[in-house]
């Protein structure tokens, strides 16, 4: 490495100006200019536009480019090109500096509801592709600077656009399905274009009329209502800004923070005199790697140079033989340039192009890629980066100088020298890479895995590259190289030692892997774990690097051996499809008035504000003057004693106001859901990490955070009970141990032709929701009032346990919840950790103070749905009769009951799922564990139960050789048959649902095309699944099964309801006004809702169990009917007269125009004692059938096609309903196929952001989605005879997962494995492939379980 040039004009200067003060940083937001005198290094632009100007509609999510809340636009005029550049960006990971000369565009920017909305926001809104509304801002803002771009995109160029943006809600089909219409396949054309890409025959068009099918509508919005798009319209670039571009002399700008300067040189030379200056400073472009290190490895970086202006290191030099990108390129323009000289360039030329753009089609999403440079992959040195790999298989050379000279470098292990590090000298800066062309005889690939396809970090990554000597199959050159399997990017040296000179056959592949199998070993303790798989996955790669070069060479008519059909599926590249969709419902009968809207698919009633950012959510709420921001002290131990706390480090930290302890409760330190068996601050002794010890207030969020993570305690450990099996193995459980027991389950064995045992575990899952835990608190300063704005479920709970810590009465204490960006349970009862310690710090500051957690921190401390364990033994006849089982559930409780017996019970509610099970025993365990108290999440325990159900069904099938479908049916429930807990079914409508999913779906043809599938393809199989779903609805504790409502005629005639249901995206309020509307016979535009609070309507049961409009609808009706009643002799007495005219009269005469409405759910109350009583008040049915392909090198699979038949009685609102349906199918399906919580031993969480926490993205859904409202089946136990929706579908989804089974049934089944066998959830891609057996697997076996000390442990 011989330093071979000097550059020129480097001598003289030593560094840029001495600046006492800061430059101007000059930019433009939404068109307005701005001036910032003192630019903060630290500040991110999310921060400044939420908090400094006060542009809300950007959203926080995670502070890690990992979920598209914070997407905006950027535009810059490049003059170079003399282009205007427009880019998505993520707010979050951009600093505040980094935009000189820049305009910013944010949601506010391109409509709003006063104004006019942008088409993006229309659409998105009137598609109902938002529901909460926390992603909706950053979904339409990537659309938008797609369409900017490219006024006219295709379908693929809209999927790749929101790869870095999630969803909670709504299941993404929705959004497609609306912004569709902007893409050439989707263009609306009215209905002539009658075949694909016609949005009225995809599920969004005019009502199918066909005789049979009368009353059947798939239209849930009318895209001819769309405003028109006309790109000519767009925002124009700030002339101001533009002139400032053009005329702009180079010059270097500087700005100085409280601990960071950040430097932006305007020349090479500049720069290079910086970094020998300050050789420990961190040269950033896209911020991408170094802003997720400031903000949570707690980096400190206190001089940033900022090369992104300077031409070197953004140039792009074609060569005699490559091409040199400047370290500075963003991946995107890399991307751009390598497409294009993929297309102009002979294809011999550019194989390591074509491996270049494979990885760069899986890194990240557009937002990142946007802005992340390919010097700042390199010089990150992950063991787990997608390019390294490739760019060492590919011998690409790297440039490096410092001031005095530069030196080239070639990019191999040499370059890598430890975990993070590389052989780049301090004072040196990465100035360009060179990627070659390859040769006429070179073949090149790269793979990546990881959990999620898109936007996700690998598991392992690998590159390959062979030369063969000209003419022949000798191999003259191998480079096999993988990232994942060691602290740096590796060579596979050794094996590729081994394979020089060989031929290119089974021989050659034999010793590879064999060879493989020894030189890519991992320590069983390996950081990131999956240890096997890991292993497997270098040689299952290589294999298909093996088939994929033989094709090649054949192509090139060299004798080598044929690839045979049955393997060709193995080297395909996997190629998203454009989803489908269809939705059906029945429409309203005909002659319903058009004021009723009853039974409409109408939009959700906040969906344009949310389209526009103009929705407010808590963390919205503009500052207080004198406000406050609290940050939590929590324990990094999962039991231990607290041994002393030290916070004299912190108290020396700027901003800090005070500290909060146990001693600072003026009222009671426990609190709790049922049982007050927790603390509001630790109180000597932690049980979980994450267990909250304390609070800092300081006066901004980055003070407070930074004091609270310099508070230093010493704890005394105690042994800590983490896993299920550990407290199996301590007799951990909390008290009481609940059965249901029916018939004679020693009779039943006997009766039982086969039995057979079997075990389960389900893993956990987090909310997610998108908007985290946030509260504010603001003291009234008048005996003992406060009033707090929270986003949570249970206004009432929060309000009964602030109280509690004040000491104060609960009449003192207002609860206010406009809404919230998600709460799938997550926000019922776990909220008060929060919300309490806010409260608490407010009332003794006597300031108004807020906190809203980070991601990290709210996935930390929460909890979230509890892992369960399922062991069974099921008595079964040849036919396949279900006679007998006995099952016992353990559930994962945590450090705290919280609601976990409520949810254990649930379980046993369901544990028999849909089957007439005559001999049952179904038992239940709260593990009292060391982990953050799990909780309530969509389901409540139920889902865990039947996925155990499933389990021992599709043994039963397959120990007997038969197909799960016939085995599900034959035990399918019955009408009059009788529940485990002696509820009898009576209006039952699963085998509707059953019958009508099977034809829908096509399942017989399906079944045949599959098992034909299967047998012509060895490495990827197909599999389906049709599962049933039946879902008790009550809340199983009595008391809860109530609700009041409040609803204020004012004499204007408008109206306004108050109930205590709490609004999280899931149109409650929305279907609430349509109640009202019927009810009171008026437009619903006269009806509002404002928010739901305590002081309106008291002692609510929170917002769950699906049961909100029920008990709040019937609540609702009772209220307005006490309404119409006294308005009725005006209205009598003036029939022609309109609704203001009697509201007035009414007024006049001095009738209360004010009502309150009550209900309670009657004939309801089960006791476990006696096995009596009625449990639920109805079931809610559904059946859905999946199908899906499975890679089985790899373990990735495909969701190819589901549908779904739910019952939802008569809807509410079919558009409504329909995305609950969706949106829990695609939570289920995280839960079931991708979401991984990884806890250590010790009970520390590994994986706290979307980052390492994946739920389902885009590129998710199924391919083709069909979504059916079973028609004519209403309910007599709700309101208008409609049904409980919002957790019921979410079990759907174990169709995928048991289609997933299916397929890796077939591939064992070519190992000559058949028969039962465990498969946990989630499939993931490493349980799948573990699964499919073969000779790959058997070459990487485990390490002896006891022998090793594992990174994470099944909790
Ligand atoms: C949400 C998200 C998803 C991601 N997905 C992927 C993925 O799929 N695959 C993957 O491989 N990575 C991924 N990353 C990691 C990261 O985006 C990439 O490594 C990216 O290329 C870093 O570029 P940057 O410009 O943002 O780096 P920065 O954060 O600006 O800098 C990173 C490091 O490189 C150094 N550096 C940068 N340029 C130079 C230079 N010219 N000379 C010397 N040192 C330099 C910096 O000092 C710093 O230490 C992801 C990151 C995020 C936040
Ligand atoms: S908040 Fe920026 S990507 Fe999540
Ligand atoms: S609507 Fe997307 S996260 Fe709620």
């Amino acid at each position: 490495m011989e330093r071979a040039q000097k550059t020129g004009n480097m001598g003289d200067r030593t560094g840029t100006k001495t600046r006492s003060g800061s430059d101007e940083l000059i930019f433009f937001v939404n068109g307005k200019k701005i001036v910032e005198k003192n630019a903060d290094p630290e500040m991110t632009l999310l921060t400044y536009l939420r908090r400094k100007l006060g542009l809300t509609g950007t959203k926080l999510g995670c502070a890690e480019g990992g979920c598209g809340a914070c997407t905006v636009m950027l535009s810059r005029y490049q003059t170079h090109s003399k282009r205007l550049l427009h880019y998505a960006i993520n707010a979050c990971l951009a600093p505040l500096c980094s935009l000189h000369l820049v305009a910013v565009t944010t949601v506010e920017g391109i409509g709003s509801v006063a104004r006019k909305l942008h088409p993006v926001q229309e659409r998105i809104a009137k598609a109902h592709g938002s529901q909460c509304g926390f992603c909706t801002p950053g979904i339409v803002m990537s659309m938008y600077a797609l369409l900017r771009n490219n006024p006219t995109p295709k379908m693929a160029d809209m999927e790749e656009a929101f790869q870095g943006n999630l969803c909670r809600c709504t299941g993404y089909r929705p959004i497609l399905e609306g912004y569709k219409t902007f893409t050439v396949e989707g263009g609306c054309c009215g209905g002539r274009g009658q075949k694909n890409g016609c949005c009225m025959s995809n599920g969004n068009g005019a009502q199918n009329g066909s005789e049979e099918k009368i009353n059947e509508a798939t239209s849930l919005f009318n895209p001819a209502e769309f405003a028109p798009f006309d790109p000519t319209q767009e925002v124009i670039f700030p002339p101001e800004l533009m002139t400032l571009s053009k005329d702009q002399k180079p010059h270097s700008l500087c700005f100085h923070g409280e601990r960071m300067t950040w430097l932006q040189p305007d020349s090479l030379d500049e720069f290079l005199n910086l970094k020998w200056k300050h050789p420990d400073a961190r040269v950033v472009v896209g911020n991408t790697e170094v802003g997720v290190e400031v903000k949570f490895k707690n980096m400190v970086y206190p001089v940033i140079l900022a090369p992104t202006f300077i031409p070197e290191l953004s140039a792009v030099t074609h060569t005699e033989d490559g091409i040199v990108f400047g370290a500075a390129c963003t991946l995107s323009h890399m991307a751009v340039v390598l497409r294009q000289a993929v297309e102009s360039l002979p294809p011999h030329k550019t194989e390591v192009f074509l491996a270049v753009l494979e990885q760069l089609r899986w890194f990240a999403g557009v937002q990142i890629r946007n802005v992340a440079a390919v010097g700042g992959n390199i010089m990150t040195a992950s063991p787990i980066s997608d390019l390294n790999p490739v760019f060492m298989a590919a011998g690409c050379k790297l440039t490096l100088v410092d001031k005095d000279g530069s030196r080239e470098v070639q990019m191999d292990d040499g370059f890598f020298t430890g975990y993070r590090r590389t052989a780049l000298r301090p004072q040196e800066i990465l100035l360009s890479i060179h990627i070659p062309y390859s040769k006429k005889t070179q073949f090149v690939s790269a793979y990546k895995q990881s959990p999620r396809r898109e936007d996700d970090i690998s598991i392992v990554t690998a590159a390959m590259s062979v030369t063969f000597t000209p003419g022949t199959d000798v191999v003259e050159d191998l480079r096999l190289s993988y990232g994942g399997m060691a602290p740096t990017t590796v060579l596979a040296k050794k094996t590729a030692n081994r394979l020089m000179g060989r031929p290119w056959g089974e021989e050659l592949l034999e010793e590879a892997c064999n060879s493989l199998a020894e030189e890519m070993s991992l320590d069983p303790s390996v950081p990131g774990g999956m240890v096997t798989y890991r292993r497997t996955l270098t040689l299952s790669l290589f294999y298909k690097f093996y088939l994929t070069v033989l094709q090649k060479l054949r192509l090139q008519g060299l004798k080598v051996t044929e690839v045979t059909s049955d393997c060709l599926s193995a080297t395909e590249v996997y190629h998203p499809e454009t989803p489908s969709s269809v939705q059906i419902y029945q429409a309203v009968p005909k002659g319903q008035s058009q004021d009723d809207v009853v039974g409409r698919p109408i939009m959700h009633l906040s969906a344009m504000k949310q389209a526009t950012g103009e929705a407010v959510y808590c963390d919205d709420v503009p500052l207080y003057e004198n406000e406050l921001y609290l940050s939590l002290i929590t324990s990094s131990k999962a039991h231990a004693r607290i041994l002393s706390i030290d916070t004299s480090a912190a108290e020396h930290c700027p901003g800090v106001v005070c500290f909060l302890f146990a001693d600072d409760i003026p009222g009671s330190n426990t609190a709790g859901s049922i049982k007050f068996d927790e603390t509001v601050l630790a109180d000597g002794e932690v049980t979980c990490v994450g267990h909250i010890i304390g609070a800092v207030v300081a006066n901004t969020q980055l003070q407070a955070q930074r004091a609270a993570k310099a508070v230093k305690i010493k704890y005394e450990e105690r042994q800590p009970v983490i896993t299920i099996q550990e407290a199996i193995a301590t007799q951990s459980f909390y008290q009481p141990i609940r059965t249901i027991q029916n018939g004679d389950l020693e009779l039943g064995f006997k009766q039982a032709d086969h039995i057979l045992e079997g075990e389960m575990h389900i893993g956990g899952q987090e909310h997610f929701y998108l908007e985290t835990n946030v509260t504010l608190a603001v003291p009234r300063g008048e005996d003992g009032e406060m009033e707090l704005f929270v986003s949570t479920q249970a206004p009432t709970h929060t309000q009964s346990l602030v109280a509690r810590a004040l000491g104060v009465p609960a009449n003192r204490v207002v609860v206010r919840v406009k809404r919230m960006g998600g709460g799938f349970g997550g926000k019922e009862s776990r909220t008060t950790l929060l919300s309490t310690v806010v409260a608490v710090a407010a009332n003794k500051l006597k300031r108004p103070v807020r906190c809203m957690l980070d991601r990290d921190e709210d996935m930390l401390i929460t909890g979230g749905r509890h892992p369960f364990y399922g062991k069974y033994k099921v008595g079964f006849l040849n036919s396949g009769r279900v006679v007998a089982l006995d099952v016992t559930y353990y559930g994962n409780a945590g450090n705290s009951m919280d609601l976990s017996q409520a949810i254990v019970e649930r379980a046993l509610f369901h544990m028999e799922n849909s089957y007439r099970v005559p001999n049952i025993r179904g038992r239940g365990f709260l593990c009292r564990t060391n982990l953050p108290s799990n909780t309530a999440f969509r389901g409540f325990g139920g889902p865990q139960g039947m996925m155990v159900a499933e389990s021992w069904m599709t043994d039963v099938a397959q120990s007997l050789g038969k197909s799960p479908e016939e085995v599900r049916r034959l035990n399918l429930y019955m009408k009059g048959d009788s529940t485990p807990f002696n509820q009898v079914l009576d209006q039952i409508t699963l085998d509707r649902c059953w019958d009508e999913c099977m034809s829908r779906s096509g399942y017989q043809q399906r079944r045949i095309a599959i098992d034909l599938y299967n047998r012509q393809n060895r490495w990827t199989k197909r599999g389906i699944a049709v599962v049933p779903t039946k879902f008790g609805i009550s809340f199983t504790a009595l008391f809860l099964n109530q609700a009041g409502a409040l609803v204020h005629i004012y004499t204007d005639g408008s109206v306004l309801l108050t109930h205590g249901g709490t609004e999280m995206g899931q149109g409650l309020h929305t279907k609430m006004v349509q109640v009202a509307s019927r009810v009171l016979g008026i437009p619903s535009s006269k009806i509002h809702i404002s928010e739901t609070s305590t002081n309106t309507v008291p002692n609510t049961s929170a917002t769950a169990a699906s049961v909100s409009s029920d008990l709040n609808g019937a609540a609702l009706k009772n209220a307005c009917e006490i309404l119409l009643k006294r308005l009725e002799p005006f209205k009598a007495k003036n029939p022609n007269g309109t609704w203001e005219d009697w509201v007035k009269a009414a007024y006049f005469d001095r009738v209360s125009l004010s009502a309150n409405g009550f209900y309670k759910t009657p004939d309801i109350g089960y006791d476990f004692e006696t096995n009596s009583g009625r449990a639920f008040s109805y079931f809610s049915y559904g059946v859905a059938c999946s199908e899906v392909e499975i890679d089985c090198l790899t373990g990735s699979h495909k969701n190819l096609s589901t549908t779904i038949v739910m019952d939802v009685g008569n809807s509410l609102n079919p558009a409504i309903d329909i995305g609950q349906v969706e949106g829990a199918f695609m939570q289920g399906l995280g839960l079931f196929t991708l979401e991984e919580l990884h806890y250590s031993p010790q009970g520390v969480l590994l994986t706290r952001g979307p980052g390492s926490y994946k739920i389902p993205a885009f590129g998710d859904i199924p391919t083709q989605l069909t979504v059916s409202l079973l028609r004519d089946a209403p309910n007599d136990k709700a309101i208008f005879a409609s049904k409980a929706v919002g957790e019921p579908p979410l079990f759907l989804a174990s169709s995928v997962f048991y289609a997933i089974k299916d397929a890796i049934s077939a591939a064992r089944a070519e190992s000559g494995i058949t028969g039962p066998f465990r498969l946990d959830s989630p499939a993931s891609a490493e349980r799948i492939r573990n699964a499919c057996s073969d000779r790959f697997t058997k070459l990487c076996p485990p390490a002896e379980a006891g022998t090793f000390i594992p990174w994470s442990v099944q909790v």
